[in-house]
């Protein structure tokens, strides 16, 4: 195991390029799963969960090129539609396959994913989506057995119970071979799930309304292949925001996407934070602003993002006054809470509420990565505190950062990756 350790104080400053987005390849991926003819995908980020995601199509049959961030697949011969637990337990997102098999194999045998860190993360909303479409569901020993009728799914209506950004991907991706017409009420708005959405149109799907909470998808014979460029990571963008708000002199962050960051680029200007934004794809922000707290409840797109939280908060150890975070999107997503304690915060969480006390001058320690997103903001605290910071169990950083160390590093931090 690999922990990371970061000298704080030291300015950033630089130009940072935005790496495609984690959570757009991983739909993508999964979606080359629905033809036999060639998908060809650009700008995908060079992360754990993609290489995951690469050796689960392998598994399931299709072959896989990568080269630099360009991955080529097709899935022409025979597939073995199933994902198996040692690749499901590592990554939850493995579920996007799902729907995809059903609708291309007629079957799919997906291993159920286990609670995780940030809770329960149930798939619930997409099997009850599956049946929609007209497949049966069985449990067997661990696994969800999804079968198709005998023609194949059928269009169908799904309203989701509560918006889920994958649910929506999987059902959305099963709908586009399904026959006849599916709508997808109350669909996740995420710019991945519109980035998903283009793909497919490019595949030759019909789709009507991705972006907005009703989506009408009018199910096609067969879809064929596609060349596709990745959206920029909005919450890598988001990270480098904050690391060049807490301790940046100027940071230039290029290829990202404002428009995707809306709730986010909001917070930051109410807490003093100066950013511009030259062009739509480029964002310069500067630091030793006096900041101010302000409070934050996460929402689904376009609301402020869960996957920005726990960054956020960072930031606000550093702003004047009390500012609450409320998380509505998972339960137990403040395990960086008591990590950033240890570092010298003010902070006190409950159920799903935190309030930070700040300013408070953050010093290095020890600290535990607990998830993805825990470690973006412990990274970010480790810039910004006195001394040293040793962030263990870093191997979740690399679940979803593309050569963050790097990256960083470029920008003039002092940090450095070893064994523990
Ligand atoms: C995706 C993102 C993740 C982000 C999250 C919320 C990917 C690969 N991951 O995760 O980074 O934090 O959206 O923006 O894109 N739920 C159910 N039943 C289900 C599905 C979800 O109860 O069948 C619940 C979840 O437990 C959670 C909420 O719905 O409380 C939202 O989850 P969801 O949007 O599905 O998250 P993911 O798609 O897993």
């Amino acid at each position: 195991m690999q922990k990371l350790s970061i000298e704080g104080g030291r300015r950033l400053s630089g130009v940072i390029p935005i790496s495609g987005a984690k959570n757009a390849a991983l739909p993508a991926l999964a979606a080359a799963l629905l033809t036999d003819e060639t998908v060809r995908l650009t700008r995908i980020p060079g992360v754990v969960d993609i290489r995951t995601m690469a050796q689960l199509l392998a598994s399931i049959g299709a072959e896989v090129q990568a080269a630099d961030n360009a991955y080529t697949i097709r899935s022409g011969g025979a597939l073995i539609p199933e994902a198996p637990y040692d690749l499901v337990k590592t990554m939850r997102a493995s579920s996007l396959v799902l729907g995809p098999l059903a609708a291309r194999c007629g079957r799919a045998r997906v291993s159920l994913p286990g609670g995780c860190a940030i809770g329960a993360r149930p798939i619930d909303l997409h099997l009850a989506g599956l049946k929609k479409l007209g497949a049966t569901i069985r449990h067997d020993r661990g696994y969800i057995e999804a079968a198709a009728p005998r023609g194949g799914l059928v269009g169908g209506h799904i309203h989701f119970k509560r918006v889920t950004v994958t649910g929506t991907e999987d059902l959305l991706m099963a709908a586009t071979l399904a026959k006849g017409e599916t709508v997808l009420e109350n669909s996740a708005r995420e710019p991945e799930v519109v980035d998903l959405a283009r793909l497919l149109a490019k595949m030759g799907a019909e789709i009507e309304g991705a972006g907005s909470g009703t989506i009408r998808v009018q199910g096609v014979d067969r879809l064929g292949g596609a060349e596709h460029g990745i959206v920029p990571d909005r919450i890598e963008t988001g990270t480098f925001l904050v690391a060049g708000a807490l301790i940046g002199d100027e940071l230039r962050l290029e290829g990202a996407n404002r428009a995707h960051l809306q709730a986010v680029l909001e917070k930051m200007e109410q807490a003093g934070c100066e950013i511009s934004a030259p062009d739509d794809s480029t964002l310069v922000v500067r630091g030793g602003a006096e900041l101010r707290a302000v409070d934050v409840t996460t929402r689904e797109h376009p609301g402020f993002p869960t996957d920005m939280q726990a960054q956020f908060m960072a930031l606000m150890t550093q702003a004047a006054g009390e500012s609450n975070i409320v998380e509505t999107i998972f339960e137990n997503r403040f395990m960086h809470a008591s990590e950033l304690q240890r570092m010298g915060a003010h902070i006190a969480a409950r159920g799903n509420r935190a309030v930070i006390r700040g300013k408070t001058r953050l010093t290095g320690a020890d600290v535990m990565a607990s998830d993805l997103r825990a470690s973006a903001c412990l990274v970010l605290a480790g810039l910004a505190a006195e001394g040293v910071t040793r962030i263990h169990r870093i191997y979740h950083l690399q679940r979803g950062y593309e050569r963050l160390a790097e990256k960083l590093a470029a920008a003039g931090a002092a940090l450095e990756l070893s064994e523990e």
